[in-house]
């Protein structure tokens, strides 16, 4: 099988990459990244060599070179990671979200259609969802209600997958997921940016009260459930995939301290929480959790490794790649920081 992994220098995408080598010796990844802020090709350094590993750089949204990566490599199947994938991102610029998010995964899906890819995976979030309150969980069936410009460009993207499929039969089949961590995440989301924080002796920012809800999720356990729908999954369906983890932001951040103090690399530091005025004002959703029982009854997929073990492994990632974070920050993050953090920072 000869797939094509979108956004495969990034977060998820990096380590689907190396999931995917792992676990099948005979297919062959062909990963097209456009190499933005959040795109790194140290993130695959160890697979450069591989045969059956090739990269391309490249814009998903760029038509003609889509089409014509399309037609010379002839796809069975199609990963698409590629996004701009940051919340607060969105929030003081939507444009690239959606020139990427939406008129990239069209010209994805159009050349599916041309080219007859057997199956087409889009990677979605539970934040299509929008928000909720104390109780309840979203299912596939839950109405899309975005309140960032990220989430609803990830919504109007999964209704051209519906439509792609309902009136064009391409095999798409969407994955909404919740928050992940682990691995080569870059610096912007929760958890990366407080343990870099703590380990530069800066202050860890905590939007509002820290009390919003996120429900977490290892990488690696959203990449076996990737790899699974891939495989498995029913074509025109929807799964979501979750850690069954809700935790308040706050929780999250005491957890990182927590692990950092009993460290003997980092028992000395100190790390200070700060709550600052959040950023994200009405657009920042209280609550996500997901019902996960259709992947698990149709996928026999659950998650397997526990917030503790897996945010013990992601620290100690961190702390043994220190030199991989200090290279993915460019002036550009610093600006960025500023624009979201300010004097707070
Ligand atoms: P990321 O920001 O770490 O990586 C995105 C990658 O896409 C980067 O390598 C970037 O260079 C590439 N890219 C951006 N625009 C591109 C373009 N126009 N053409 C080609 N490549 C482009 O993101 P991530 O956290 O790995 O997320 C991957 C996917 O998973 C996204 O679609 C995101 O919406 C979804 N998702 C993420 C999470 C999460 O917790 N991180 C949760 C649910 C869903
Ligand atoms: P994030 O990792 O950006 O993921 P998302 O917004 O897509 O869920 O943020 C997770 C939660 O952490 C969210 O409620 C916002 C909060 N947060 C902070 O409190 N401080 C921060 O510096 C960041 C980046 C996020």
């Amino acid at each position: 099988m000869k797939i094509l992994i979108t956004g495969g220098c990034g977060f998820i995408g990096s380590n689907f990459i190396h999931y995917v080598l792992r676990h099948h010796e005979d297919w062959q990844v062909v990963n097209l990244d456009k190499l933005t802020y959040a795109g790194n090709l140290a993130n695959l350094k160890d697979v450069e060599g591989d045969p059956r590993y090739k990269f391309v750089k490249g814009d998903i949204a760029d038509r003609e070179l889509v089409s014509r990566l399309f037609q010379e490599e002839k796809f069975d199947a199609v990963v698409n990671f590629a996004a701009e994938s940051h919340v607060d991102r969105s929030i003081l610029d939507p444009s690239p979200f959606i020139e990427t998010n939406v008129k990239g995964t069209q010209v994805l899906l159009e050349a599916a259609r041309q080219y007859k890819v057997e199956r087409f995976i889009q990677i979605s979030t539970d934040e299509v969802y929008g928000s909720l309150g104390e109780t309840g969980k979203f299912t596939e069936e839950s109405p899309l209600q975005p309140n960032s410009p990220y989430a609803a460009s990830k919504a109007a993207a999964d209704l051209l997958c519906r439509a792609y499929y309902k009136a064009y039969g391409v095999p798409v089949i969407i994955t909404r997921s919740s928050n992940n961590y682990g691995p080569y995440q870059f610096p912007e989301k929760l958890i990366p940016l407080m343990i870099r924080n703590a380990l530069a002796g800066k202050e860890l920012p905590v939007y509002g009260e820290g009390k919003n809800v996120r429900d977490w999720l290892y990488v690696e356990d959203n990449c076996r459930a990737i790899d699974l729908v891939l495989e498995r999954g029913r074509v025109g369906e929807v799964y979501n995939i979750g850690g069954n983890c809700e935790k308040r932001n706050i929780e999250v951040v005491n957890a990182i301290c927590e692990i950092l103090k009993n460290h003997h690399l980092t028992q000395h530091l100190t790390p200070k929480i700060r709550f600052i005025k959040d950023p994200r004002g009405a657009a920042h959703d209280y609550r996500y959790a997901l019902d996960c029982s259709k992947i698990k009854s149709a996928l026999g997929w659950e998650p397997q490794v526990s917030f503790e073990h897996g945010l013990k492994r992601t620290v100690e990632w961190y702390l043994a790649n220190q030199a991989w974070m200090e290279s993915v920050i460019t002036g550009e993050y610093q600006e960025y920081y500023q624009k979201v953090y300010g004097a707070n920072g």
